[in-house]
């Protein structure tokens, strides 16, 4: 951040009025005409938004959501909190999304949603899984958070879905410290988003002393700050350059690193994908953990994949129902991607992965 965040922060403690209000329409605004969605809703984080979404979808205790096995644990935590029953499935190795191909077989009467995820701004089909979650009644959830400036065919990613929400915490391509954001094209569902997080008041309901407490729904206190609207609305005016900086440096990686034998790189259609944070896959466990100790006595930090969920306590199950989720969490890492890194950073980083390889 810089003196552009510094100057719209200003602006709001000088306007006196801190909870959400015009700045936050302002941010909304923006980020709906960014990634082409109807209506938007802001947020405090990715999660509450991914809760609130399933919330407004009608998912409740008794059903269950079908969640991809690699992913954070936000993703089926929401689902929890709805006290619904998040079903894991495994990955396709080529997307690191849900696998279509068994997705039907996880379906049972009570399968009421699908959440996927577009891991590092990749989908899935969409095609095949909207196709799916309309031949089985399903309604269809985006975990976007990893997909801001990434585009599925000709259209942004987080709109294939009934409800698609992004994240703004601090790695995250633009940040408002903490935050996130629902979009959707259908306005039932942004009425009940908005409601939800705002104490199931009805819109417009404020307004009006006589109304203010007209709580027709139960909901919560999800709302959004012109603080973070400030800083969303000045990141937002950065996203365009970063998403450049983001492609070029996962492109250096891709050049720099392409005669290493023992790493991989998933397919990625830059054209179209904006990988918020560069990931390699190694040949083996014992090999990414001998690098990333190796970068780090060089200063250099790394970041583990997410751990597949079902081995994670709360969700922990011994079967081995998920050999592709387990096997890419084992071995995939997240270089430095940050859009500050200066060339001559980026070259040190490359110039020592290589030193680990040639030792
Ligand atoms: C895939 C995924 N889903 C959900 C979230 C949750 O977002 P937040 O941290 O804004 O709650 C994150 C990241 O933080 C994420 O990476």
């Amino acid at each position: 951040m810089d003196e552009s965040e510094k100057k719209e922060l200003l602006s709001v403690i000088d306007s006196g009025w801190f909870t959400e209000a015009k700045k936050t329409k302002e941010f909304e605004k923006m980020f709906a005409e960014f990634t082409g969605s109807r209506y938007a809703c802001a947020i405090t984080s990715g999660t509450a938004g991914l809760y609130l979404g399933l919330n407004a979808l009608g998912i409740k205790q008794g059903d269950e959501v079908v969640v991809p096995d690699l992913t954070f644990v936000a993703s089926p935590n929401s689902v929890q909190a709805n006290n619904a029953k998040p079903v894991l499935i495994d990955i396709e190795p080529d997307t690191l999304n849900l696998d279509t191909n068994i997705l039907e077989r996880k379906i049972t009467k009570k399968t009421k949603a699908i959440m996927t995820v577009n891991f590092n701004g990749r989908t899935t089909n969409m095609k095949i899984l909207r196709e799916i979650a309309q031949k089985n009644n399903l309604k269809l959830i985006e975990d976007a958070a990893h997909s801001l400036g990434s585009y599925y065919g000709k259209k942004h990613q987080g709109n294939f879905s009934d409800i698609g929400v992004f994240s703004f915490s601090t790695p995250k391509i633009i940040t408002t410290g903490q935050g996130g954001m629902i979009v959707t094209n259908n306005k039932k569902l942004y009425e009940r988003c908005m409601e939800l997080k705002d104490f199931g008041r009805k819109i417009g309901a404020k307004k009006n002393m006589m109304s203010a407490f007209d709580h027709h729904i139960i909901g919560q206190n999800f709302k959004f700050t012109e603080f973070q609207a400030a800083v969303g609305i000045s990141q937002m005016k950065k996203l365009e350059k970063r998403m450049k900086i983001k492609k070029r440096i996962f492109k250096i990686y891709q050049e720099s690193l392409k005669n290493i034998q023992d790493i991989e790189f998933i397919e990625t259609d830059l054209e179209k994908i904006t990988p918020w944070m560069s990931d390699i896959i190694l040949k083996n466990k014992n090999k990414k953990i001998k690098l990333i100790n190796f970068l780090e006595r060089k200063n250099i930090e790394t970041r583990i994949f997410y751990p597949p969920i079902h081995k994670l306590k709360p969700y922990f199950t011994s079967n081995k129902k998920f050999p592709i989720s387990s096997k890419i969490s084992d071995k995939g890492l997240w270089l430095p991607s940050s859009s500050t890194l200066t060339d001559k950073e980026l070259n040190y980083v490359c110039k020592e992965i290589k030193n680990f390889f040639e030792q």
